[in-house]
């Protein structure tokens, strides 16, 4: 009997405690209580002061909770490569902990190369599992600044030109980071292009180019994958601020989208009390008050949305109907990310993290041109490969802006090489350019010592003498994440390779007929000696496993699939905004404000290209593999639409001898309209996998969005009946089969 009461006791004291915890827990605590309800609920609770702490910075990365009711504080960090080692609480410098070296993984210009949204799911819940393990909530990432002009020193950040691959690489990453409980802010909204006086660039731009162009992956990024953060940017678009802008943010993100999360400022980004209460912004960060030139103890007290915020409202010249506002978006955020019990627990460094970014590395890798199939080496006949160039040895996860990274390794290609080659190839190396010898950001150092006095004339030399007597030359050139490269706070000057590099690869492919180039850059780059190099690569900016996935691909253990991006334009004489003097604008007078017109319009990348029928050294889309595939047989779900649902599906065989991807492209052209439209737009893709000789239907679905224009009359999308043309193939310049449908009202 006493067994059995016991038993029953047990069974049953759970159910006992939970049910009198239930009547205790306040409703916002109360997990099983609505969302919405919760929020109510501690909004209630809290006072006027607690309000106005948590909508702003408490440092550099952070913004407090509300103790008093158990709500932890915020941290925040960057994006969108890797977690941020940690700074020190009022200044940029690094704290120097011993637990913040993290994966860097690929920039997400290869993310996006890899043309494969499930991979981008993955690197966003990788890296979700690596800011858990830091103490992060929200990750500052990622951006999707459409790259307008191949100068702007933060593209490599970024997801490309086209609206559509945007749209479809961003939302998987939100929504696999999202799913650690750590929320995306995605950045930089908007219109924010280029970097040359971020703060004080008014951007005008036709309502069509920024509805087709630049708006949609941030659309998508808010409506699939529901990201629970955005970051304004610095620049000015109608003249007001992006950080509070009345049309941007509260029009169109938050009226017209439905978001619902936070909108935080860029750091520094806010400039006006009015403005940073009625115009959208909910979270400020970084404002420039150090404390002492401002007279107080502690400069977050004076951003707009502290004290003075506070001062106004009691002084009656606020109601506090936009702070419930902005404090209702917070407590959503706190019970997304720190509040949600359900969040896993994180893990850095992990060697599934390490598998994520040798995965994605190896999917974004580009071979932009292989004559004569020079790649991939042949290790069994090879006796001695030269390695040259700079970029060949230097730690690239280092700088950059605020995307800069403490990796716990960073594997370099030299480095990747010799490891693969081993006992099998000689490898030798020389260094051929001298380009940046600096490997420091915030105190983060690279402990490379890359200083070399040699002219560059001694650097040739030694190279080309080397490169006689190898079987092959392999040169890691391109740009780094120095000033004035590919880096945050400023634009490349030229488009051309900096430290005399075209010299250096000119005269080792002269001296060596197998001369590989692989360029690592975030951005295109002259290459005026394409005839003359066979092998050609886009290597990005890889992260911690970059040398090893690049001798992977290089030696064949990985076929390559990426696809490019981006148009690699000539000369910048080939895009739109260079082309028509467009960027980066004209000062007004007073030399506060810089107008910037985006004169090509939607003419953007490949949509300039087609329209001006300039060749490209290399077209969006465009990627090479080891293997050949065939695309064929193109067949269509009806020939008439009424609501624009069609699918197409089309044949893709492996014609070749390995195993490898391609990537079918649609794009859609309008044949006939009452506006001028591109000649033909990405509007699906699809990425698969085939064995030597297999081959395998692909369907590609398109909806009335996919036939739309954005028409400035009625403020809305349109899509106007008659004839439409698919045009498939795997590349923007290599779009062979070709259907027709209709449009029918
Ligand atoms: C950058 C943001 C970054 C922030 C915090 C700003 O300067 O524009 O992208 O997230 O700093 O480091």
């Amino acid at each position: 009997m006493k067994r059995l009461i016991v038993s029953l006791f047990i069974i049953h004291f759970p159910l006992f405690v939970s049910s009198i915890a239930a009547q205790s827990l306040p409703v916002y605590l109360d997990e099983t209580k609505p969302l919405e309800q919760r929020i109510d609920d501690a909004l209630r609770r809290m006072t006027l002061d607690e309000k106005i702490a948590v909508i702003h910075a408490q440092s550099k990365f952070s913004s407090p909770g509300v103790k008093r009711l158990g709500f932890p504080d915020l941290w925040t960090d960057d994006g969108p490569h890797g977690v941020r080692p940690d700074v020190l609480w009022d200044e940029w410098e690094q704290a120097g902990q011993t637990n913040d070296s993290c994966v860097a993984f690929p920039a997400l210009t290869c993310l996006t190369a890899s043309w494969n949204p499930s991979l981008s799911r993955l690197y966003g819940e990788s890296l979700g599992e690596e800011a858990l393990y830091r103490g992060k909530s929200v990750m500052l990432g990622p951006g999707v600044n459409i790259n307008r002009t191949p100068l702007n020193g933060r593209n490599f950040e970024y997801m490309g030109e086209d609206p559509l691959l945007a749209s479809q690489m961003v939302a998987p990453y939100v929504q696999g980071l999202q799913s650690k409980g750590v929320a995306a802010c995605v950045k930089h909204y908007a219109l924010n292009n280029d970097e040359e006086y971020r703060h004080q660039v008014n951007v005008i731009v036709s309502d069509r180019a920024l509805h087709e162009i630049y708006l949609p992956a941030f659309e998508a990024a808010v409506k699939e994958g529901h990201a629970w953060g955005i970051m304004g940017a610095y620049n000015l678009y109608k003249d007001e601020h992006n950080c509070h802008n009345q049309y941007t943010l509260n029009k169109i993100l938050k009226q017209d989208w439905g978001f619902d999360g936070v909108v935080v400022s860029d750091w520094g980004g806010a400039h006006d009390l009015d403005q940073a209460v009625k115009n959208g912004l909910d979270m400020e960060f970084g404002t420039w008050t150090d404390g002492l030139t401002m007279g107080a103890t502690n400069a977050y007290d004076n951003y707009y949305l502290s004290r003075q915020y506070e001062k106004a409202i009691l002084e009656g010249k606020y109601t506090t109907k936009e702070l419930e506002e902005k404090v209702r978006r917070v407590l959503r955020l706190f019970f997304r990310t720190t509040m949600n019990r359900e969040r896993p627990y994180g893990f850095l460094c992990s060697e599934s993290h390490y598998e994520t970014a040798r995965q994605v590395a190896g999917q974004g890798i580009v071979l932009l041109q292989n004559r004569g199939n020079v790649l991939p080496i042949r290790t069994g006949q090879a006796k001695r490969i030269l390695v040259v160039g700079e970029n060949a040895i230097k730690m690239m996860t280092v700088g950059g802006g605020s995307s800069s990274l403490k990796a716990q390794h960073e594997i370099s290609p030299l480095q990747g090489l010799k490891d693969r080659l081993k006992g099998k190839v000689e490898v030798d190396y020389a260094r051929g350019y001298v380009g940046d010898v600096g490997g420091s950001y915030n105190g983060v150092t690279t402990g490379q010592d890359l200083k070399d006095e040699r002219s560059a004339s001694e650097l040739i030399g030694e190279a080309v003498g080397k490169a006689l007597k190898a079987d092959y030359v392999i040169i890691f050139g391109g740009l780094n994440k120095a000033d004035y490269q590919d880096c945050e706070g400023h634009d490349r000057k030229q488009m051309e390779l900096p430290y005399d590099q075209d010299k250096l690869i000119t005269a080792l492919a002269k001296a060596n007929k197998n001369t590989i180039y692989v360029n690592i850059s975030g951005n295109a780059v002259t290459m005026p000696w394409t005839k003359e190099v066979p092998a050609i690569v886009q290597g990005w900016f890889l992260g911690s496993e970059a040398g090893r996935a690049l001798a992977s691909v290089l030696v064949g253990d990985v076929n390559p699939s990426g696809k490019l991006p981006f148009t690699w334009p000539a000369s910048l004489a080939d895009v739109g905004a260079h082309a028509l003097d467009a960027f980066p604008g004209t000062w007004r007078e007073g030399k506060k404000v810089i107008d910037e017109e985006y004169k090509e319009g939607i003419f953007v990348g490949y949509r300039w290209a087609d329209l001006k029928k300039t060749r490209p050294t290399f077209a969006f889309g465009h990627g090479l593999s080891y293997t050949t595939f065939e695309l064929s047989n193109l067949r269509q779900s009806a020939k008439e639409t009424r609501d624009g649902r069609l699918t197409f599906t089309v044949n893709v065989r492996n014609t070749g001898e390995r195993e490898g991807a391609e990537v079918v492209q649609l794009y859609v052209s309008d044949l006939k309209a009452s506006v001028e439209r591109p000649l033909k737009e990405l509007k699906a893709f699809r990425k698969v996998t085939l064995k030597p000789g297999e081959s395998q239907d692909v369907q590609l679905s398109i909806d009335r969005r996919a036939l739309s224009f954005w028409d400035e009359a009625s403020n809305n999308w349109k899509a106007e009946q008659g004839d439409f043309q698919v045009l498939v193939g795997n590349a923007s310049d290599n779009t062979p089969l070709k259907a027709k449908f209709r449009l029918v009202e």
